[in-house]
């Protein structure tokens, strides 16, 4: 797969070795960026990155920033875009199977370099089950569309 990849200075230690890591998996990984250490803005990589996915020029995403929950709030507003920040490798896994998660959001501080490469072993294989998880994806990603305008106050929850 073709996998983009981008960080803030909280993440960018782990950034080179994750996509070497990638990389020795057999994807092709594009790097966005920062191309140093230095303080930075996470919004501006984030964006980047989910538009790259969102437009079709990459397979998945992967940000990494100090928590990674900045990353995941700006990716996710990027239509298309179904970010979350993930600590565990069990996380990846249901990201994957039940959210058909495309952008991968990771801690470069508060998770080690160990855990966040099994996490992404885990994104870039794991496939989405689809099924009965299709209907909730798809109702997730009406919150894109202009034209939806909510489930209303009378919504009843069947289950
Ligand atoms: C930067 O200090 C930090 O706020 C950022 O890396 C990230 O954790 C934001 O969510």
């Amino acid at each position: 797969m073709r996998i983009a990849i981008g960080s803030d200075h909280g993440g960018f230690d782990q950034k080179e070795p994750l996509a070497a890591y990638a990389r020795s998996l057999g994807h092709e990984v594009i790097d966005m960026g920062p191309a140093t250490g230095g303080r930075c803005d996470y919004p501006d990589y984030a964006d980047k990155v989910a538009r790259y996915v969102a437009a079709g020029k990459a397979d998945r995403g992967i940000l990494i920033c100090g928590t990674g929950i900045g990353m995941a709030i700006t990716a996710d507003k990027v239509p298309g875009i179904r970010a979350a920040v993930i600590q565990t490798p069990q996380f990846a896994q249901l990201f994957r199977e039940h959210n058909d998660g495309n952008v991968l959001c990771i801690s470069g501080r508060f998770t080690e370099l160990d855990v966040n490469k099994e996490i992404v072993r885990i994104f870039l294989t794991q496939e989405w089950e689809g099924g009965r998880h299709a209907v909730r994806v798809e109702k997730a990603m009406r919150e894109n569309d202009p034209d939806f305008h909510g489930v209303g106050e009378d919504f009843q929850a069947e289950n």
